[in-house]
């Protein structure tokens, strides 16, 4: 059965209380929306559109670099959920399936749940998420008889004993798509919120002698975020379950409360982490490596059995090679370290390649930027830079070459040479005594003049 998802992802959020439009709001440093994209993402949709109206330009830009097929429609008005789905009809010409409508606010669903939907869709023809609130609140409420669904009641509409259901709308929805559009198309907007509501489509549809049932998922699953508040609540869940996940599949964490992880992150089996380590967005690493404690990556790529920190910061464009040190007070940036190559202590290297079994020494800097253009080092395999070397790209040190501390290089060093370039150092005998004389005696004379 092929099938299209709708994200409905058009409403304001002004509980927000944000310019950012709501479903771009980061949880694991990947905006809301790729959440629900992903979970829709493992039924291999034929169709996927995208519901925006607030911030659609933002919106659009950001489902680009997500999903290059996924399709964005506009709903300038938000006349309600029936009508924002609704805006997704000429998008889906020429589908014929099933649609999933889910929410763009709405993070948690797992791609279990909503294949429970599809399989339901051979028994109803309308399928409702539901879930056994603790709390109904305000949420839509599922009237049912036996397994039938007979209508979702709006909090705002529904009578007191209504209210007191638990089981509750989670928003989504599964329907055949002719029979969506034509049911969406009898929804009418005379109700506590003027509003062109999508529940209404059970009623319809039973009226039409259609059938509708509900599937229920756990409560975490359908949390939807409003508020800044439960926007970091979301954070909290994620990260809980994203650690939980890795120890599953074979990470150490040492004290996985301070791991802090996104939504890409990749990491292989028997890899360590220690407290406080940061995986920004777009980090992979490989198995048995080891991130110690209080380091910060992102967008980089960490091979096996390397040595990343204490302390050390990894930018865009790492690539750390098998079996590579990066040490305390390390910076690294759009640079390919080569295997076995270390960088222990207190070095920026950007825009760089080392070669094999290069050691870098302490307080070693690239210096990449000229205050307008970036510029490249390239490093060749076993060379040994001095400590405090000052590497002014571009540049280029060869293999088997070695620069001497505090050494400014400007030029190419060619394979094999000692460079030099720093100041010649004299030794003048006897004068650091003759001048500690000379200032002790110029101390005195001031001291009698005070007194
Ligand atoms: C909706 C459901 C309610 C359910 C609840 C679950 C309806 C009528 N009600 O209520 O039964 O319990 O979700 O959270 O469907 N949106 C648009 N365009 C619109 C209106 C909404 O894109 O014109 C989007 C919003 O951005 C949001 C989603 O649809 O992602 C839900 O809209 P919202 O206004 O939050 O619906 P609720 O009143 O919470
Ligand atoms: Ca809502």
């Amino acid at each position: 059965m092929t099938t299209a998802l709708v994200i409905l992802a058009a409403g304001k959020g002004t509980r927000m209380n944000s310019d950012l439009p709501k479903v771009l709001h980061p949880i694991g440093q990947a905006p809301m929306l790729a959440h629900a994209l992903r979970a829709g993402q493992n039924l291999e949709p034929e169709r996927t559109v995208v519901v925006a109206g607030h911030g659609a330009d933002e919106v659009s830009r950001v489902l680009a670099d997500l999903d290059e097929d996924a399709q964005i429609v506009l709903q300038t008005e938000q006349l309600g959920t029936a009508h924002a789905v609704a805006q997704a009809r000429t998008a889906l010409d020429g589908f014929s399936g099933d649609v999933i409508v889910l929410y763009g606010d709405t993070p948690f669903i797992q791609p279990q749940t909503l294949e429970a939907m599809l399989a339901a869709r051979a028994g109803a023809d309308v399928v409702v998420l539901g879930f056994n609130a603790a709390d109904p609140a305000r949420y839509g409420r599922l009237v049912t008889k036996g397994d039938e669904l007979l209508k979702i009641v709006e909090y705002k509409d529904a009578s007191d004993e209504e209210r007191t259901i638990s089981l509750c709308n989670s928003g989504l929805v599964c329907c055949n798509k002719d029979t969506l559009f034509d049911l969406i198309d009898a929804v009418g907007n005379d109700n506590a919120a003027g509003e062109y509501y999508l529940t209404d489509i059970v009623e319809i549809a039973r009226n039409k002698g259609l059938t509708a049932t509900a599937v229920t998922c756990d409560e975490a699953e359908t949390l939807g975020i409003n508020s800044r508040a439960e926007l970091a609540r979301a954070e909290a869940i994620f990260q809980a379950r994203a650690r939980q996940q890795l120890m599953e599949d074979g990470v150490t964490l040492v004290a996985p409360e301070t791991v802090h992880l996104s939504l890409d992150t990749v990491i292989g089996r028997d890899t360590v982490i220690e407290p406080n380590v940061v995986f920004g967005p777009g980090v992979t690493v490989e198995s048995g490596a080891q991130i110690r404690a209080f380091s910060h990556l992102e967008g980089c790529h960490v091979s096996r059995g390397a040595v990343v920190g204490p302390y050390a910061r990894l930018r865009p464009g790492t690539e750390l090679s098998e079996d590579t040190k990066i040490g305390n007070f390390v910076e690294i940036k759009n640079a390919v370290i080569a295997e076995g190559a270390k960088v222990n202590h207190l070095s920026y290297i950007g825009d760089a390649s080392i070669g094999a079994h290069s050691n870098i020494g302490a307080g070693t800097i690239t210096c990449n930027y000229d205050g307008v253009m970036k510029h490249h080092t390239a490093i060749g395999q076993n060379v040994f830079i001095g400590s405090n070397t000052m590497l002014v790209a571009p540049v280029s040190v060869g293999d088997n070459a070695m620069t001497g501390s505090g050494s400014v290089i400007t030029t190419d060093v060619e394979p094999g040479a000692l460079a030099l370039a720093r100041g010649q150092q004299t030794n003048k005998p006897g004068a650091a005594i003759r001048l500690f004389e000379l200032l002790k005696a110029k101390k005195k004379q001031n001291d009698k003049g005070k007194s």
